[in-house]
């Protein structure tokens, strides 16, 4: 079958952004406080997850939250008393961030009522998306802003009408804590490549490259099929990696995007930080300052 057989033209417009998950990694900050919530300088992770949605023309966004997890969706509805606040002590600045994050994206919800895996929390998506194709932000990570990755791979899955997946290089030695992908080459877009085969945290001499899949899919509405008839897989899990591998097997063209921006993984205690860090260090406002701190932490042997 070829890639046309499957070509929609239609191009994705809706982002869903699972969220749901237990965030065991980082317990116990996890335990009453989504890891989507933590602040990354002055705002939560989810908000950059969002701005990159919104940056990629995904104004509609559905979260899909779970127990313990609603105050996520506060962060994006209107604070007129904060708001009044801010206008009366005449903080502008404050004023227009505070508005921002309510005009970023038409925010919608549904529930995962129990954490049953990704490709569960992504199968509870179906009705809002629709028969269209859609994207898939993990909510635990991001890129770069300023190096986009969403727009190349929202063109070429309306190129292809399959599936389309984000790929980035991870040291030989760290396969074993990603999915990897065996690629071969594809002439459809500039760092593009088919996918012929996706491996689950293999060892890195039994890795067939050192492509890992990142938290960005895009997929045809084909895949809520798949994912009602995937059994559950590894950690007792439903997994959206067997769901695509059934596309795959059935024909479904398989590309990715080798992205060459920072990828920022907050879900974790190190990645958490190096993120901060990063970010802080190069605000406008006070990166200078930060940055002066840190090498002088650094300096003085990083005791504190
Ligand atoms: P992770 O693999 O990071 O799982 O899920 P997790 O539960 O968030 O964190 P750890 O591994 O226990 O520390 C990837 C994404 O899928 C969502 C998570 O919220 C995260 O954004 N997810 C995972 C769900 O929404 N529901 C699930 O049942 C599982």
């Amino acid at each position: 079958m070829t890639s046309n057989a499957h070509a929609s033209g239609r191009r994705a417009v809706k982002a869903v952004i699972p969220a749901a998950g237990l965030a065991t990694r980082f317990l116990p900050a996890t335990k009453a406080v989504p890891k989507e919530l933590l602040p990354v300088v002055d705002r939560p992770v989810l908000q950059y997850i969002v701005e990159e949605a919104a940056a990629a023309g995904l104004t509609d966004v559905l979260l899909v939250t779970g127990r313990g997890k609603t105050s996520m969706v506060d962060h994006f509805d209107r604070r007129p008393d904060v708001e009044d606040r801010l206008e009366k002590k005449g903080d502008l600045e404050r004023l227009a961030a505070v508005r921002r994050t309510s005009e970023l994206a038409d925010i919608y919800t549904v529930r995962q009522g129990e954490a049953l895996g990704l490709g569960h929390a992504v199968g509870t998506a179906a009705a809002h998306v629709g028969d269209q194709p859609f994207a898939v932000l993990l909510g635990d990570e991001f890129v770069e802003l300023d190096k986009p990755l969403l727009p190349a791979m929202i063109d070429l899955q309306a190129r292809t009408g399959g599936i389309v997946l984000a790929l980035g290089e991870v040291k030989p030695e760290e396969t074993s804590r990603y999915g990897i992908a065996s690629v071969e080459p594809s002439d459809l877009a500039d760092d593009a490549v088919e996918v012929t085969g996706l491996v689950e945290k293999p060892a890195p001499d039994e890795a067939p490259s050192n492509l890992a899949v990142l938290g960005r899919y895009i997929l045809p509405a084909s895949i809520f099929e798949a994912i009602a008839t995937t059994k559950p897989g590894s950690g007792g899990e439903i997994q959206l990696t067997d769901a695509m591998a059934q596309l795959l097997a059935d024909g479904v063209p398989v590309h990715a995007i080798v992205y060459r921006g920072h990828r920022y993984d907050t879900g974790m205690p190190l990645g958490y930080l190096q993120t901060v860090v990063m970010l802080a260090a190069a605000r406008d406002d006070l990166g200078e300052e930060f940055r002066s701190w840190l090498a002088e932490f650094v300096a003085g042997g990083a005791k504190g």
